[in-house]
């Protein structure tokens, strides 16, 4: 199967005849590199790419582009002596790519093969191959403008069209067209020798959009390498589904108990959803007669700790079925090995601005019905090495009226970071190229938020203060949170509590049925100011217990005060990461007022400034930047507290509009908030 250029309307087709493409029991990693469908490619492949600085990829999920092609440029000397960067939207991606590589170039990760993900990093003067998250590119972008050590980027998932896959899409076209430019005089005043290392892009997909990226590559080829598909078999429900979850869990046990072997693969949109099902499913599975096949459940979602995700590639003991719970990451990113049934919940989590009838300025994550391009992917993901089948738990109407793809983050997310990053590339996000232009509404509103911060002056300009905010790895108002803590002096105490709000998973569990439970036990670390310094205590306390106890003891601790200690983990990495950016903006992170509150409240409020709410003579809370009437999140130290201020970390939607992560503030903090004021 030779990479060819694509029939006009081409449609990923799931009845494909593969019967020539049938896998072989393969005994190395080397034969399995070698029957990926796009190994028959290769030499077509590095002869294009030799060739041409932009080569568009197209091929089906699993043919072998993000493990291969990284290393067939390797291979093939394309690279010169420079490195190749290798973007994924998922920070799971990255760093499993980068293991998966390692294993098959024969090395350890951070050496030849490494990564490079927001708070993680594995790479050496060696590295030659990183697999980087979209995110750290663009960091990488602001402190080496044109990329130099990279000659080759490899822009994978860009179907994904990410709002930093297209902020990058955008830019490495200028850095291109500025680094191929061969002998240009005026660049360094020193001729042609001068001239920099050119730079080739190769945009990967894995869905039949390539035109797009092509036009707006001066029409770049695109090249299609077939994967191998063989039929897969759907089935609809006659009825939609309230309980998906509960649906999800009686599709697997009539799947377990009515058919052959073959392991399953379960399409869930979160976390919360992956680990409640996980639960029913070793609960039920507990009460299988002895003689049936065992379960083995594998999560898999973006906050999985690595050490979890290496489960999901080896295949389960004889007599064994092996249940993967995941994310839409299991869509394209990531090929797991012997599925034959797939479930599609047919939801998924999708970032969403909040528009400012809602008050929004921030994103906030939304369970929705997925697209009709997805649920080809999920079904698609049955027929990779056999016939398979797909158990929609939708109706085959439901499907029908699916939007066809995804629309654009760069159309639906804050602008707030990125327009601040542009800044500090001296660009305005109004006059960048991008592949779908914003809508101006995001921009300004980004803009407005940005000089509300402090960022930006009243024209626009960047402050010295944007440019240090731009340099924290943290959303802009979280930077602007730990940027304030300079003037009240305590650093120290905001640090830790933006490591804990900046980790993947929450700290503190919320059950619903257990809140009475919860609160009482938690008691001992409830601040009356509420959430943040209530989190401040939860950690002093662990840390106490770290300082003194076994492993086994602290996570006892953990779970008895039901808060996740791999919360506690990933913060203290964050929190590594921003006394470094803090040394160097000059900025004592040792700066402590022993917890005292007041001093870190006026900080967050600094940050939160558009995130706060007064109350209202009814009882009720309303945003001071936003028209909804919000309420406090059952789960908050604070609930059903009337107070005549509050900062929220985030709004959660569903029957009412919650705030979570909340304090109480007093009105006063608010009255110099002002970027005039901050910047004096
Ligand atoms: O990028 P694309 O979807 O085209 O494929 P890939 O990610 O390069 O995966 C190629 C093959 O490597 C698939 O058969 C995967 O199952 C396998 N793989 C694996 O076994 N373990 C990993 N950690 C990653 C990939
Ligand atoms: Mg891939």
């Amino acid at each position: 199967m030779s990479i060819h250029t694509p029939r006009k309307k081409a449609r990923i087709r799931l009845d494909d005849d593969v019967s020539s493409a049938k896998t072989r029991p393969v005994n190395s990693l080397q034969k399995q590199r070698e029957q990926l469908p796009i190994a028959r490619g290769r030499e077509a492949l590095i002869r294009e790419i030799q060739e041409n600085d932009t080569t568009i990829l197209l091929g089906e999920t699993g043919s072998g582009k993000t493990t291969q092609v990284p290393q067939y440029i390797l291979e093939s000397g394309i690279a010169g002596k420079g490195m190749i960067a290798v973007t994924q939207p998922r920070r799971v991606a990255a760093t499993s790519l980068a293991a998966r590589v390692a294993e098959e170039k024969n090395v350890s990760v951070g050496g030849l093969v490494g990564y490079s993900v927001r708070f993680d990093e594995a790479s050496s003067s060696d590295t030659r191959i990183k697999y980087v998250s979209d995110g750290m590119l663009v960091r990488e972008l602001l402190s080496d403008q044109l990329l130099s050590k990279y000659s080759v980027i490899v822009v994978d998932e860009a179907h994904e069209r990410t709002l930093r896959t297209d902020f990058l899409i955008a830019n490495l076209k200028t850095i291109q067209t500025a680094r191929n430019k061969v002998g240009d005089v005026s660049r360094k005043g020193k001729g042609p020798a001068s001239a920099l290392n050119p730079l080739k892009l190769i945009i990967m997909s894995a869905t039949l959009d390539a035109e797009k990226f092509s036009k707006f590559y001066n029409n770049a080829r695109i090249l299609y390498v077939k994967g191998r598909q063989h039929p897969v078999q759907i089935f609809h429900t006659s009825v939609s589904q309230t309980d998906y979850v509960d649906a999800a869990l009686r599709t697997f046990f009539q799947i377990h108990t009515d058919r052959p072997p073959g392991d399953v693969l379960i399409f869930l949109p979160g976390q919360e959803d992956i680990e409640s099902l996980d639960k029913s499913i070793k609960m039920y599975a507990r009460r299988l007669p002895e003689e049936r096949m065992t379960v083995l459940t594998c999560p898999m979602y973006a906050a999985l700790p690595p050490a979890q995700q290496s489960r999901i590639f080896s295949s389960a003991p004889t007599n064994a079925r092996k249940c993967i719970l995941a994310t839409n990451i299991a869509e394209t990113s990531i090929t797991i090995p012997g599925i034959k049934y797939v479930i599609d919940t047919g939801k998924c989590k999708e970032k969403r601005y909040l528009s400012k009838d809602t008050g929004g300025g921030f994103d906030t994550l939304l369970t929705r019905d997925i697209t009709k391009s997805s649920a080809m992917q999920r079904a698609g993901r049955a027929g990779r090495e056999g016939p398979g089948f797909c158990f929609r738990l939708y109706t085959e109407d439901a499907f029908n009226s699916m939007a066809l793809s995804a629309e654009p983050e760069i159309r639906r997310c804050s602008l707030t970071q990125s327009v601040l990053q542009l800044k500090c590339l001296g660009q305005d996000f109004e006059a960048v190229d991008f592949m779908d232009p914003p809508e101006i509404g995001s921009v300004i509103s980004a803009l407005k938020t940005l000089w509300l911060l402090g960022a930006l002056d009243n024209s626009k300009t960047l402050t010295t203060l944007g440019r240090q905010m731009a340099s924290f790895p943290v959303e802009p108002y979280f930077a602007r949170i730990i940027l304030a803590s300079k003037t009240h002096g305590c650093t120290s105490e905001v640090i830790d509590i933006v490591s804990l709000l900046s980790s993947s998973s929450a700290l503190f569990l919320d059950i619903s049925d257990q809140r009475d439970t919860i609160s009482e036990v938690r008691g001992k670390f409830r601040h009356a100011s509420g959430d943040h310094m209530t989190m401040l205590n939860a950690l002093r306390s662990y840390q106490e217990v770290a300082a003194s106890d076994s492993k086994g003891a602290r996570k006892e601790w953990c779970r008895q005060h039901f808060v996740n200690e791999r919360t506690f983990v990933e913060a203290t990495k964050i929190r590594d990461q921003l006394r470094q950016t803090c040394q160097r903006v000059g900025i004592d992170w040792h700066a402590s007022t022993a917890d005292n509150e007041e001093p870190v409240l006026r900080c967050f409020v600094t940050g939160l400034v558009q995130q706060s709410a007064f109350l209202q003579p009814d009882g009720t809370y309303k945003q001071t930047m936003g028209h909804s009437v919000i309420k406090i999140h059952p789960g908050s130290t604070l609930c059903d507290k009337k107070l005549p201020a509050i900062i929220y970390d985030e709004l959660v939607y569903t029957s009412q509009i919650y705030a979570r992560g909340v304090s109480s503030v007093p009105k006063s903090f608010f009255s110099n908030v002002t970027p005039v004021a901050r910047e004096a």
